[in-house]
């Protein structure tokens, strides 16, 4: 038996009117009973006729890349084949293109009145002739539905998604042929509203009309008709326009929607001189409604207001069903956290955030259009009648990808947090990546996007998503000499060149070409990448240093000198020039890659250059840093900056710095996503741990304990009493804190690394045990991989996994402390194991158990903390007694670095209690492994 279960084309499973670029990038995943034995592989391309064939080859990989040259409007099938074993299957897809580079015979067209808010533009005709196909090639300014005879086309909304539209407007392409077979006469509907393009968006309150003034589309509908004509309508002044009924709306104001409002007045179109040079094919993936939240509960609050909690914060709309009568006017205004039990909205700052429908008494769902909110609760307003938990509903809209990845442990506590870390993602992936979803910013900050994309890469398929987005940084930097924007499409404000958030312009890239094998993006954007890492060269006043230009250091990290620069304490010039070596080697990689051999030697100099100079200005020669952060010692370690034989001290010297800051993170967008990392990577991963399992601010647990259900932009947005941080920026669905999915993904779950898009994986988990049950997935082009692993409660605390493999993918199995016998399916085997395709269950007994016990070297504090342990050892000597008295644990051991070995010298103790003392301690495991011990089931 052999079966191809899923084929894509570009990243997009049957894409309609993307941008493919003359480039198909084709993979496919295979499911054989069989082992693989002479795999081969094959794909044909056919229009009436065939215009590629691969032939068969060899399978080396489960994809094909090629170029070719792609007709406009034109359907494509893609028939892949495989044979294994002696057997033959091919399943086909297909792909249609959109216009490529087809001029429209269509023009723009509008309403003679600039100001409307919702243009409406028509054309009524009839087809008297059966029709075989009809496609709608299509885009408005500045955002648009389409509708035929009343019914929405598709299910996308806010199109055309956001752009620079005064340099690429993209186009969508509709399959409109089942609409035309149901009547005879028909209505084609265009709706505008003002979106990013017109209504008021951008930093520090925003602006009106960033990229025009006036709202437009253009559409062009090719019939074909089954006796073999064909026809085009075109937008023209033939053509009807008025104004609709959403009276007022923007991206932060929200939609007021009048049903009242009677639509008469049409009047002819007016033709628009607009640029069509600006129209490309799309490259976005549409914004849809993913799911539905229902009500969880419907408060009355103190204050007395009506509040629905839809138990989640997110991006979206709220729907309602209407039963106001006609005239009635409801409002829904959202916020993401009560305050006191009250509704709450001052973090949202400048965004107005509601949702005003004036009822025509219909019953009915009702919904805005043009417009999106970040939220969790709605307070409700202006109803007659008591409010039904069923006539609410939440709309989670973000851009179209789908879910590859998830974690779940014994924990629930990390669960939740590794929930929130997606919903990050959701409620921010919305056409751009966005800061966050809620208040009057929702813009594409590059530094927000750089630092959380490793883990955005895991967690859903963003290939398609990202290269739009590069595109986005693409167009800004060509306007800025190569300069990266703090956030694209930059909305009319240049300014940028920031260390992180300008290194988006290779980093984003560079991962998401890591991450999935495909070079396209890499392709669409070395210009660019290029041209950053020659923007700081030019730039800087430090030759091979970053210095001199303004930064946003380690932004939001808690140890500054003056709490009131997030900036942080590590040296920004530092953090710069770090950055400046790491772009520079993507691009000499890049370029190796692509195959631009002299820039690769060029780069690749210049960024051993960079590096020297780094360690010259920042590193002795004996390995020591002049930085004393974390961010610092985690950028030298995740960098390599100093020779491997410096590399133990500078992780001890991190270690030394976590203890001073009572191992709890100090670090913002920089250190954060990668401190847990470089202490996993060099044998530190019990402390990786402990810093991921800190319940206390600051941790990723204290907002999961303070109720969270997303992301928040910083360590404290909620005080420990649960009041909101009054800073005025202060988001409760910011993503780059939740970054550290990353590790979770790479260290617990343990798929530490890959090549080809995930052809060949090492799986390496840490085990710990307060992680003793761990499950996970990650789902590349060639299947779902799926890890569980259970650390048992038996006697001999034996570890089991159970694995399955992809068919085509390889896994190599490292196992730590395994030093005896390895069971594999039941059978001795020896390590490192290579498992291709298939289910496999794993057990071992390892050399030493995971249950970690005390010892004397261990901080007092956190020995007397544990009420069981002192219980044991208060019978031993007045020691205990001493550090019983809180003030002289405070005086000697209130600091946890100072370890009960250096306490015991203020007391006199014997040698034989000090024996017992440790022996005791020896015997006894920590408080927080120690609740695991008989929990847990056998997997
Ligand atoms: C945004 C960020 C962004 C930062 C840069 C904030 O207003 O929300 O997340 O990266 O500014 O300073």
């Amino acid at each position: 038996m052999i079966e191809i279960s899923q084929i894509s084309i570009n990243h997009m499973t049957t894409p309609l009117g993307f941008d493919l670029d003359n480039h198909l990038h084709i993979e496919f995943s295979v499911n054989s009973s069989k082992p693989m034995t002479e795999t081969k592989k094959r794909v044909i391309i056919k229009t009436d006729e065939v215009v590629y064939d691969s032939d068969w080859q060899n399978y080396d990989n489960n994809f094909f890349d090629f170029a070719i040259e792609l007709e406009p409007r034109t359907h494509y099938t893609v028939s892949v084949s495989v044979q294994n074993a002696g057997d033959e299957i091919t399943k086909d897809s297909f792909f249609e293109t959109g216009k490529i580079t087809e001029p429209f015979s269509a023009n723009w067209i509008g309403n003679s009145n600039k100001d409307l808010q919702n243009t409406l533009l028509r054309k009524e005709f009839a087809l008297d002739k059966e029709i075989t196909s009809a496609r709608l090639y299509m885009t408005g300014l500045g955002v648009y539905e389409v509708y035929f005879n009343n019914e929405k086309i598709g299910d996308e909304l806010l199109a055309p998604g956001v752009t620079a539209y005064d340099q690429v407007t993209q186009v969508q392409t509709y399959d409109v042929t089942s609409f035309l077979q149901k009547t005879q006469k028909h209505e084609l509907l265009i709706s505008l509203g003002d979106g990013w393009y017109k209504g008021n968006f951008g930093f520090d309150g925003g602006q009106e009309n960033i990229y025009g003034d006036r709202q437009m589309a253009i559409a062009e509908l090719h019939l074909t008709f089954a006796d073999g004509t064909e026809e085009v309508i075109n937008t023209d002044d033939s053509w009807q326009t008025t104004s609709g009924k959403v009276t007022k709306s923007a991206i932060y104001y929200g939609e007021d929607l009048d049903d009242t409002k009677e639509i008469t007045n049409w009047e002819p179109a007016v033709i628009i001189d607009h640029s069509k040079e600006i129209l490309h094919d799309r490259l976005s993936l549409p914004l849809k409604v993913e799911e539905y939240l229902p009500v969880k509960e419907i408060i009355q609050t103190p204050a007395g207001e009506t509040v629905l909690d839809f138990g989640q914060n997110h991006a979206g709309w709220p729907e309602l069903f209407n039963h106001e009568p006609a005239g009635q006017t409801i409002e829904l205004q959202v916020g993401e956290i009560l305050q006191n039990g009250n509704f709450y909205r001052d973090n949202l700052r400048e965004a107005r955030a509601a949702f005003k429908y004036t009822s025509d008494g219909k019953e009915k769902w009702v919904r805005p259009h043009f417009t999106y909110y970040g939220y969790r609760y709605a307070k409700v307003t202006g109803n007659t009648k008591p409010l039904k938990k069923e006539d609410f509903r939440s709309a989670v809209i973000y851009s179209d990808m789908k879910t590859t990845g998830g974690i779940t442990t014994n924990n629930a506590k990390v669960n939740r947090l590794l929930q929130n870390v997606i919903w990050g993602q959701k409620s921010n992936f919305f056409d751009v990546p966005t800061d966050c979803p809620q208040r009057d910013e929702r813009l594409g900050w590059t530094g927000d996007a750089d630092v959380f994309s490793a883990t955005a890469v895991l967690n859903m398929d963003t290939y398609a998503f990202f290269k739009k987005y590069a595109r986005d940084m693409q167009i800004e930097q060509n306007a800025h000499d190569g300069m990266l924007t703090m956030y694209a499409p930059a909305m009319g404000n240049g300014s940028g060149g920031a260390a992180i958030w300008g290194d988006a312009a290779t980093i984003i890239p560079w991962t998401v070409y890591q991450a999935y094998n495909d070079p396209a993006i890499l392709r669409q954007n070395y210009s660019s990448m290029k041209a950053w890492v020659e923007w700081i060269g030019k730039n800087t006043s430090t030759k091979n240093l970053w210095t001199g230009c303004f930064q946003f250091g380690d932004w939001l990290s808690l140890d500054g000198e003056n709490p009131a620069m997030p900036t942080g304490k590590t040296d920004e010039d530092f953090i710069a020039s770090v950055y400046y070596y790491y772009s520079t080697s993507i691009v000499a990689e890049t370029a190796q890659i692509l195959g631009f051999s002299d820039d690769a030697a060029k780069y690749s100099k210049q960024a051993k250059a960079i590096k020297k100079a780094i360690s010259n200005e920042y590193i002795t020669a004996t390995g020591r840093l002049s930085i004393d952060t974390q961010t610092a010692y985690a950028l030298a370690l995740a960098f390599d900056l100093v020779p491997n034989e410096q590399k133990q001290r500078v992780v001890k010297d991190l270690v030394t710095r976590l203890g001073k800051d009572n191992n709890h993170l100090k670090t913002g967008f920089v250190g954060t996503p990668i401190v847990c990392r470089v202490l996993s990577e060099n044998g530190e991963h019990k402390l990786a741990t402990q810093i991921f399992l800190n319940e206390d601010f600051p941790s990723w647990l204290y907002a999961v304990n303070l109720g969270a259900t997303t992301i928040w932009e910083r360590w404290n947005s909620v005080m420990p009493d649960g009041s909101m941080n009054p800073e005025g920026m202060n988001s409760l669905n910011h993503y780059s804190i939740g970054a550290i999915m990353q590790w979770v993904y790479q260290q617990v779950l343990g798929i530490s690394s890959q090549t080809n898009g995930y052809q060949e994986v090492t799986l390496a988990p840490q085990f710990d045990y307060r992680l003793k049950h761990v499950q996970g997935h990650y789902e590349s082009s060639y299947g779902d991989l799926q890890i569980e692993y259970q650390l048992e409660t038996d006697e001999q605390h034996t570890i089991k996994l159970n694995l399955n493999v992809p068919f085509g993918q390889q896994v190599t199995v490292k196992l730590p402390r395994a030093t005896g016998e390895v069971q594999l399916n039941g059978e001795a085997t020896s390590l490192p194991l290579k498992l291709t395709g298939g289910q496999y269950s794993i057990s071992y007994v390892p050399s030493s158990s995971y249950i970690e016990y005390y010892n004397i070297d261990m901080p007092a504090k956190d020995l007397m903390a544990d009420s069981e342990l002192v219980e044991k050892l208060s019978p031993l000597n007045g020691v205990f007694g001493f550090l019983q008295d809180q003030n002289n644990l405070d005086t000697f051991g209130g600091s946890s670095l100072i370890e009960m070995n250096t306490m015991l010298p203020f007391v006199n103790i014997s040698d034989e209690d000090l024996a017992n003392i440790k022996a005791v301690l020896a015997e006894t495991p920590l408080a927080s492994e120690r609740k695991f011990l008989n929990e847990g089931r056998t997997i």
